[in-house]
């Protein structure tokens, strides 16, 4: 299959990119200049120069191939409805890519119960409101012709395949209890983020590529933590012991600014039984806390 990619020089897209042409596919990715195309090439991908605003560059590139996968940027809703009005009567699989922090809470660190599956009804804090009604557009294209499906990834940690290897947040937490000599988390630490390896979701995009009903939904995880202990693995990279520290709110979003901060402060936790029943999505890469320890982030400790 010829896919078309967006986001293919990022860690999600560029980890997709990576497992389809593994699978045989060849893969044509958005890069939004020269560099970003030179380094598409070297790992094995057909640029298409353009950004996310070039509409008549996002519509040609989805119609003229067979699939598109939309891992740019979820909250981007312009794209999103240009690549489902391009594909629009064409039956043709438009993978979009949401993001667990729909569901967060706002907790301050606090622990809280609610683990979301697909059917549970979201009640989104208002900065994630147009994620939320931008994955409803992407699932109603499958009304018009569209083979439309929302992945919804949540912590996604591990070295990824392709141009950027790193995500922020795990690497973010190590630079910057490096820095500080201890591991800090907002609030007690005792929320809790669902968590994926890279590698695994990547898969669950593949077999969701081959399996997911037109219009369905999914999110993707393998595992939880509390941010207490993603800091406690922080400083056992670090050989900082399990000391960790509170960072008050306004602490947190001065040194984090405010979306990172109260996301990460935040209870985002989700189920994704139905990927593995559905799509026979079986993850199997190192856990989040062995990750830190023992597996993709010892050249940071150094
Ligand atoms: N990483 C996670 O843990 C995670 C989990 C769930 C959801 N998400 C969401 O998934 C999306 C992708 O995440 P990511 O971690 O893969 O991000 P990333 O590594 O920053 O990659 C973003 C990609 O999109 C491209 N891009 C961004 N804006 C663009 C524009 N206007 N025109 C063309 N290309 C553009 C970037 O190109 P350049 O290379 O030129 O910058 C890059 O290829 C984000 O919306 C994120 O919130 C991420």
């Amino acid at each position: 299959m010829d896919v078309f990619v967006t986001g293919a020089t990022g860690y999600i897209g560029g980890t997709v990119s990576a497992r389809l042409i593994q699978a045989g596919h060849r893969v044509h990715g958005l890069a939004r200049n020269a560099e970003r195309a030179e380094r598409l090439e070297e790992h094995g991908i057909t640029p298409v120069l353009g950004t996310l605003d070039d509409f008549d560059i996002l519509t040609t590139a989805a119609q003229s191939a067979d699939a598109t996968i939309n891992a740019a940027n979820a909250d981007h809703p312009y794209a999103a409805r240009a690549l489902a009005e391009a594909l629009e009567g064409s039956g043709k699989k438009l993978l979009h890519t949401s993001g667990t922090s729909i569901v967060a809470d706002n907790a301050s660190g606090q622990p809280g119960d609610i683990v979301y599956r697909e059917d549970t009804p979201l009640d989104p804090l208002p900065e994630k409101a147009s994620r939320v009604a931008t994955d409803r557009l992407v699932v109603a294209a499958a009304g018009k012709g569209v083979h439309a499906i929302v992945m919804c990834p949540c912590l996604i940690y591990g070295k990824g395949l392709g141009v950027r290897p790193d995500s922020i947040q795990v690497p973010m937490f190590i630079d910057m209890a490096r820095a500080s000599g201890v591991p800090r988390h907002p609030g007690p630490g005792l929320n809790i983020w669902s968590n994926v390896h890279i590698e695994d979701c990547a898969d669950a995009y593949i077999a969701a590529l081959e399996h997911a009903a037109a219009g369905s939904y999914f999110y993707v995880e393998s595992g939880e933590d509390s941010m207490l202990d993603l800091n406690r693995a922080v400083g056992r990279l670090l050989g900082l012991g399990e000391r960790t520290e509170t960072l008050s709110l306004a602490d947190a979003v001065r040194a984090w600014g405010a979306p990172m901060a109260l996301g990460m402060g935040s209870n985002v936790r989700v189920n994704a039984d139905k990927a593995r029943d559905v799509l026979g999505w079986a993850p199997v890469q190192r856990a989040l806390l062995d990750d830190i320890e023992n597996g993709s982030y010892a050249d940071r400790a150094a």
